[in-house]
């Protein structure tokens, strides 16, 4: 199969190229799934450059040689003698596992989900990694209607997906955007209620305020790694949620606690995947509520550029680190005709 094999770390992952590698086996209680769709993040970058987290010698996660990729939509190829009542050979599923950027993966039951009717591989590919968007705005934030949002890093796969959700429970909706051209894309194509542009300085925050007479925003989805402002734009009581830190490049900040103390401010911390190994029931709500949205329409991906076959993962990713992108990049894997077949 053709994969995008990470040898050794690269420096540069738009120069990514795939290789032909064995097609892999499932061990005994893994499904074969022959991946339709791909959709490169953030953390992609991080795992093919070794500066990840999960690239961490306790956890043994992406270590090289590995094949690169985390989100996916396919078509499940062989099934293990374990397999759940609820996936038969044939059926569409999506699912976040490493090892995505390939024409195959192997992944437990636990890793994927059957696409509901009425969603296309594509969409499925693009919300795949977005639970944690929901998650973070109705059982982390816990968002009530008329709350005030902002969102950092609102352009991106997690932050766009955090703003649909606010909306969709009656929140008014501040996004952060980086730059000018994506500000006006932004403002065209999301349903947001103010899109403020995050420039040196901080006449930014002064709109912010303004928007909100003064009083401060009730919650911010942070993204992108900026604690410090989050609270200078909080009200009394406001709550901040950790979500990444894709601003930082790996330097963290450092934070005055009496900051949190003047305000009465929580911070939160959300690690999805892990609080989902943990609390699996709580995982299962999580999905059943997303999954209702995305079902009636109050989530719809916003899909950025044409992306064809793994040969185009490069690019992808150096478009993301560009951060020329709004909204999620989908990876065709299969093609059409493939696809009509599978
Ligand atoms: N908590 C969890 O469980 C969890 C799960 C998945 C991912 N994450 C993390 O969440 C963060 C967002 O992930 P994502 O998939 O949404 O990423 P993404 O699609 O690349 O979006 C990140 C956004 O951050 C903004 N940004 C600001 N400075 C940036 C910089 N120097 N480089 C790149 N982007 C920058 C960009 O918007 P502008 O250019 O408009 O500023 C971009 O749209 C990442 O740190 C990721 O690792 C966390």
């Amino acid at each position: 199969m053709k994969a995008i094999h990470i040898p050794s770390y690269a420096a540069d992952p738009s120069t990514l190229s795939p290789s032909e590698l064995p097609t892999p086996t499932p061990k005994g209680d893994e499904y074969l799934v022959r991946i339709t769709h791909c959709s490169p993040q953030h953390a992609d970058i991080l795992h093919a450059q070794g500066k990840h987290q999960n690239n961490n010698a306790k956890r043994g996660w992406c270590f090289p040689p590995f094949v690169l990729g985390y989100d996916f939509a396919g078509v499940v190829h062989s099934l293990p003698s374990s397999a759940s009542a609820e996936l038969k050979k044939g059926d569409r599923v999506f699912g976040a596992a490493i090892g995505a950027f390939a024409e195959f993966v192997c992944v437990k039951g636990s890793a994927i989900r059957k696409i509901p009717d009425g969603l296309s591989n594509e969409t499925a590919c693009a919300m795949s990694g977005q639970a944690v968007s929901y998650a973070s705005v109705v059982h982390i934030a816990k968002v009530q209607p008329g709350e005030i949002v902002m969102v950092s890093g609102a352009s991106g796969g997690l932050g766009s997906v955090c703003c649909m959700v606010a909306k969709a429970v009656g929140a008014k909706v501040i996004a952060l955007a980086g730059d000018e051209e994506k500000a006006g894309s932004m403002r065209q194509n999301m349903d947001v209620d103010a899109v403020i542009l995050m420039k040196e300085g901080t006449d930014w925050m002064k709109k912010v305020m303004n928007f909100t007479n003064g009083t401060g925003v009730d919650v911010v989805l942070d993204n992108t790694g900026m604690v410090d402002d989050a609270i200078k734009c909080l009200a009394y009581f406001g709550r901040i949620v950790i979500l990444g830190f894709a601003a930082r490049k790996g330097i963290m900040e450092a934070v005055h606690m009496n900051k949190l103390l003047l305000k009465s401010i929580t911070v939160i911390g959300y690690r999805f995947g892990e609080s989902g190994r943990r609390f699996p029931d709580e995982l299962q709500r999580i999905w059943n509520g997303y999954l209702g949205m995305l079902q009636d329409g109050r989530l719809k991906p916003l899909l950025y550029g044409r992306y064809d076959g793994l040969e185009d993962v490069g690019r992808a990713l150096g478009d993301l680190a560009a951060r020329k992108v709004s909204g999620k990049i989908v990876v065709k894997v299969a093609g059409e005709e493939e696809v009509a077949r599978l």
